[in-house]
């Protein structure tokens, strides 16, 4: 494979220019001045001169508080307030971690789609385990989720997948996804053949591609305050059947 990659790397007429950008892009790598720099002491007597200090948060259910803060993000962040960093890890214990759309949330959990062969796939059916985040950065929280993960059932992935476009709905058949693409052609290939097989029929959804719901054992809710004091609110059960107990963390 590395053979194959270094040869197209050699035949391809774009080399000058991709040699060109590799040079560029190694000079913006080394240009410190990207990182901004931490905030001063007079940048945070400002902040705090501005803003009201918000009242600690007091909320006894997490999943109410979710749904608050999630309704706010959806107003304020420019796109996909509903993203989350889905972690897991896979079988030598090497943590892995992607974006996922969240798709529903109840006291049962957190639910997305995706396809069950891909490396999260595999990764969820040897170890059934996750944790997610949201960083909504114009609100400048963060939600902590740490669960077990469960299939949903195929009545709601159905259910879901009718909703979608009709090309992604094709391109769910279409993708192997995350195995190795040999070229963007194939992809197309493969979407031509799927679209031809479904004519101008219902397009099922693909028996290689779910839900995946994540139950709760614990919750953070982290919300930035001045100086780094940051506030975080734990909330943890040892089993669905329990309730939540709370606990604040220092920052
Ligand atoms: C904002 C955002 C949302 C995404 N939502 C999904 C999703 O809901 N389901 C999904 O399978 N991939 C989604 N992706 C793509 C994944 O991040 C990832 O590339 C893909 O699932 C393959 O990951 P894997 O190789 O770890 O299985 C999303 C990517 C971004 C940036």
């Amino acid at each position: 494979m590395t053979g194959n990659v270094r040869v197209n790397a050699l035949n391809d007429p774009l080399r000058p220019r991709n040699a060109a950008r590799s040079r560029a892009i190694a000079a913006v790598v080394t240009d410190k001045t990207l990182i901004p720099p931490s905030p001063t002491e007079d940048d945070y007597v400002r902040q705090v001169a501005t803003a009201q200090a918000p009242e600690l948060l007091s909320e006894t259910d997490p999943f109410a508080l979710f749904s608050e803060w999630l309704a706010e993000a959806l107003k304020k962040e420019p796109n996909d307030g509903n993203a989350m960093a889905l972690a897991t890890v896979d079988e030598t214990g090497l943590p892995d971690v992607r974006m996922v759309l969240l798709k529903d949330v109840d006291p049962q959990g957190f639910v997305f789609y995706g396809n069950l062969e891909s490396a999260k796939g595999r990764e969820l059916a040897a170890n059934p385990k996750a944790a997610l985040l949201f960083h909504w950065k114009s609100l400048r929280r963060q939600v902590r989720v740490r669960g077990t993960v469960t299939p949903t059932t195929d009545a709601e992935a159905d259910a879901y997948f009718a909703t979608r476009a009709r090309p992604a709905q094709l391109g769910a058949w279409a993708s192997e996804q995350s195995r190795t693409l040999p070229d963007r052609l194939a992809l197309e290939k493969r979407i031509a053949e799927v679209g031809l097989r479904f004519g101008l029929g219902k397009v099922p959804r693909p028996p290689h591609w779910s839900g995946f719901r994540v139950a709760p054992q614990s919750f953070e809710f982290w919300r930035d305050r001045p100086f780094r004091l940051h506030e975080r609110l734990v909330f943890e059960r040892a089993a669905e059947a329990d309730g939540w107990t709370t606990r604040r963390l220092f920052p």
